[in-house]
């Protein structure tokens, strides 16, 4: 497998890591050219890596040609994606110009509803890409939308609890929160992205329900406690824009007729103020204003000032709990699960090099190039070959397999419900050892 990424940053960076911790002889992950604009960005991962199979390279991923050009140079199988996600459009062009398979780790931009942002949807997140889906069924390759963790192996995880854990679903939702914090640091710190994480904390939520269809609500609206695992306990968390929803939505019919789905995350007021003052200072905003006679995005600017998450948050200490929690029936009674990812900021950092947040997001992206190298994806149990595609529409086994050889493990809490207690009650029946 021969793999072009675009976007050497926390996420690029943690993908090269892990598939040379996963493949140190280089027998699955033959090459991995690390690519961005900013060529000393990728060189500094190349050398990090220290080995001449992650070559660095510059290239603009808004330029659908030149990154084609550089995937057809060294003959990749695959380009993957690992940009701010308004590079979506540009960087499927590049695929099918180049005849490629592409992966991404986000969707392509919304746009509020113009007159009532905060009940109906304008442009739904993804939409644009969906457009493609003919043109990568024409070329035979497939575009693989949303393989970080959230989404990622939140959708491949839907589909597992489909598989199985339950007869019938009634709710899907990502439910995320972490004990996470940078000893000695003052202030807000983004952990991946800041153009997108800016993004998707002040567009207004999607939601889906089978009868009602999208909608979106205020962000972080309908704050809910939820019980996370490993000690993480009990955390406040509420709506925000994500792509999973969209996934689920599309995709109810492989989820066992699942009626709602939604995202919500722990983000903690201090991030909520934060995000609320930069709002107020339209600061959040893109379009470009005049400052002394050159443009400048405001937001663009904010990313550009901000402390680096790639580099900030390799302070990190604490565990982060990414899943998918889901309610519905097995075997006639109610059942609630939550499937999971824990992972330890520290430990992360010591077997990686690269900071959690960006590492956690890695992992899914790799395993699917392996599955995809390994014949475990396209064409597999019926899997789709080509078109673009949620991670729901293929079967979870093969991932759900490798993420312990990966060294992050899944995990399942189960939830207090009748089919807990049913459990519950057998195993107390038990002869004692
Ligand atoms: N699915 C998930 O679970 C998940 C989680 C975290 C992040 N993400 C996504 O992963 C992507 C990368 O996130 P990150 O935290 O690594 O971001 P980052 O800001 O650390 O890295 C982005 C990189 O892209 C480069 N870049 C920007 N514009 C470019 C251009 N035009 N051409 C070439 N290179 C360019 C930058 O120089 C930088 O190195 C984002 O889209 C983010 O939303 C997904």
């Amino acid at each position: 497998m021969k793999a072009l990424i675009v976007g050497t940053g926390g996420v690029g960076e943690s993908m090269a890591a892990i598939a040379k911790r996963r493949d140190p002889s280089g027998e699955l992950f033959e090459k991995i050219v690390l690519a961005d604009y900013d060529l000393a960005r990728a060189q500094k991962a190349s050398q990090r890596l220290g080995e001449d199979r992650f070559p660095a390279e510059q290239v603009d991923g808004g330029d659908p040609d030149a990154v084609a050009a550089l995937a057809e140079r060294y003959d990749v199988d695959i380009i993957c994606n690992m940009l701010p996600v308004n590079y979506a459009m540009p960087m499927m062009h590049a695929a099918l110009k180049a005849g490629r398979h592409c992966m991404d780790s986000g969707m392509s931009l919304s746009e509020p509803h113009p007159t009532d942002p905060y009940n109906k949807v304008g442009k739904l997140l993804g939409a644009d890409q969906f457009t493609l889906h003919d043109e990568f069924e024409k070329i035979g390759k497939l575009a693989l939308l949303g393989h970080g963790i959230e989404p990622g192996m939140a959708d491949y995880y839907a589909r597992y609890a489909a598989d199985h854990y339950f007869d019938e679903i009634d709710e899907i939702g990502i439910r995320d929160g972490a004990t996470l914090e940078i000893p000695g640091h003052k202030g807000m710190a983004f952990v991946f992205s800041i153009w997108v994480t800016i993004e998707e904390c002040t567009n207004p939520a999607v939601v889906w329900e089978a009868d009602r269809g999208f909608y979106t609500v205020e962000p972080f609206s309908e704050l809910e406690s939820f019980l996370l695992p490993g000690g993480i306990g009990y955390q406040e968390m509420g709506h925000i824009e994500h792509d999973e929803v969209v996934h689920i939505g599309r995709n109810a019919h492989l989820l066992k007729g699942v009626k709602k789905a939604s995202f919500k995350y722990a983000v903690g007021q201090e991030f909520t103020d934060a995000i609320g003052v930069l709002k107020s200072l339209n600061l959040h905003k893109t379009d470009p204003v005049d400052f002394r006679g050159t443009k400048i995005s405001p937001r663009d600017f904010v990313a550009a000032v901000a402390p680096d998450p790639s580099e900030l948050c390799k302070g990190l200490v604490g565990i982060t709990s990414s899943g998918t929690w889901v309610k519905g029936k097995k075997d006639g009674l109610e059942r609630e699960v939550y499937l999971c990812q824990i992972a330890d900021a520290e430990d992360v950092l010591g077997r990686l090099g690269t900071q959690v947040i960006t590492a956690q997001t890695a992992f899914t992206a790799v395993i699917t190039m392996e599955m995809l190298a390994t014949g475990k994806l396209a064409g597999y149990m019926g899997n789709p070959e080509s078109g673009v595609r949620s991670p729901e529409e293929f079967c979870a086994d093969p991932y759900v397999a490798l993420m312990a050889a990966y060294e992050f493990p899944g995990g399942l809490m189960e939830m207090d419900s009748e089919f807990k207690r049913a459990q519950d009650r057998r195993a107390l029946t038990l002869p004692l050892d």
